[in-house]
């Protein structure tokens, strides 16, 4: 049984209920406009939905970039959005806890939703806190007493010990929305007794991140094979021995990647049979494509991508895998010399029969790219929280609501 309470738990009607998003949304910084509605969608489609067809008086909390950065804007075009999303008005106010914000609340009726504005307009939100200390914060007290119920539904930002992520559940009944649910029902399909084989593919230029979750997966026996690439699969070879040549090994200086090396090499004495790295490479050669053998390295062009071998040795993997984790490119797939390995690696995952389970910028917009995203089993909508989540962490927003689950029962 979950340890936390979820909208079943609750009855929401006639209730104010506060449900904090995470609405966080690429943003052009030129023009200001909300470019990607994912996280808007999956919040409004779900939970919101539920929550206003239910009869709840459903209020809106979420916070949209980080203070002097160009895309800490208000959320008024959020609620424009979600009211496209839904078909119907959603009111909006330009203003979180004070008196504007709280007669808006006061006036909502059964089954209207109301956007409150980016949450990190309060100074204070951003401070780590237990759920007790914040709720001695101003915003919790402005609304927490004009609230019934608090759900949290923002998992992507669950990893945060802010003030609207846990301060609630110390003060009102809280409970997970839906998008939380589905993350953490999802998460536990490859971290908790997963389905085996079980095969974490790792890409892309996290290559600390990679080294961490590779770190937690391998110790407590939860995946079988790691499969590198990407930066990351330069960094593993690297400590398997190989000079990359000098425009590689000079990048991964720069990125302070080599200080990483002694860790991944003590990772691979312990795990050498289940960490793969990749058998040969491909740069660029005069604009075309060019795979080595990693037996003839280095080389003193830039690698771009993992090359064809290394795809037939994942693809092995894959094909009697039955639960996968994919994050991360295997190369520059934005360039289309070099969206071979990744195209090819994610096919495979796509064409699986195991549960996938996808996360992180990069490796969403490859999928988009590729039309491969709905032969994913799950896309996780989080970037930070789900790599703190597969290192094995415990997040702030989560624990806070086991707590209060612990506290009801
Ligand atoms: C995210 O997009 O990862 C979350 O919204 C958290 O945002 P933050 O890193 O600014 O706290």
């Amino acid at each position: 049984m979950a340890k936390y309470l979820t909208l079943d738990d609750v009855n929401v009607k006639n209730k104010i209920v506060l449900v904090r998003v995470d609405f966080n949304s690429p943003v052009d910084p030129d023009t200001k406009k909300v470019l990607d509605d994912t996280r808007i969608r999956a919040h409004g489609e779900t939970t919101i939905k539920e929550l206003a067809k239910k009869g709840a008086k459903v209020v809106v909390l979420a916070h949209q970039g980080r203070k002097g950065d160009p895309d800490f804007i208000p959320l008024k075009q959020h609620a424009e959005i979600l009211g496209k999303i839904l078909g119907t008005s959603v009111k909006y106010v330009d203003d979180v806890f004070g008196e504007k914000a709280q007669k808006a609340i006061k006036e909502l009726k059964n089954g209207e939703i109301l956007v409150l504005d980016n949450v990190r307009n309060f100074a204070e939100e951003t401070k780590d806190g237990t759920p007790e200390e914040h709720a001695k914060k101003e915003l919790v007290k402005a609304l927490a007493p004009l609230a019934d119920i608090f759900v949290n539904d923002a998992f992507a930002a669950a990893h945060r010990a802010h003030v609207s992520i846990v301060g609630f559940t110390a003060v009102l009944p809280s409970v997970a929305g839906r998008i939380m649910e589905r993350e953490l029902k999802s998460l536990s399909r490859v971290l908790e007794n997963p389905e085996k084989p079980c095969v974490y593919v790792l890409g892309g230029a996290k290559a600390d991140d990679s080294l961490e979750i590779s770190n937690y997966v391998l110790d407590n026996k939860i995946a079988d094979y790691i499969l590198t690439g990407g930066v990351v699969g330069q960094v593993f070879l690297v400590a398997k021995g190989f000079n990359l040549g000098k425009p590689n090994m000079q990048l991964l200086e720069e990125k302070k990647l080599m200080e990483l090396v002694p860790g991944v090499k003590e990772l691979m004495q312990k795990y050498s049979d289940q960490i793969k790295v990749p058998a040969d490479v491909a740069f660029e050669i005069g604009k075309k494509r060019r795979e080595i053998p990693v037996e003839r390295l280095p080389t003193e062009y830039p690698i771009f991508d993992i090359g064809t071998k290394t795809v037939e040795n994942y693809s092995e993997i894959l094909r009697r895998a039955k639960s996968i984790v994919v994050s991360g490119p295997m190369g520059v797939f934005e360039n289309s010399e070099f969206v071979y390995g990744t195209k090819s690696v994610f096919e495979e995952i796509a064409n699986s029969k195991a549960f996938s389970l996808a996360g992180g910028g990069h490796t969403i917009a490859a999928l988009q790219e590729l039309g491969l995203s709905n032969k994913i089993s799950y896309i996780s909508t989080a970037g930070g929280a789900l790599i703190e989540f597969l290192m094995g962490k415990k997040l702030p927003g989560v624990v806070a609501l086991e707590k209060a689950a612990a506290r009801k029962r």
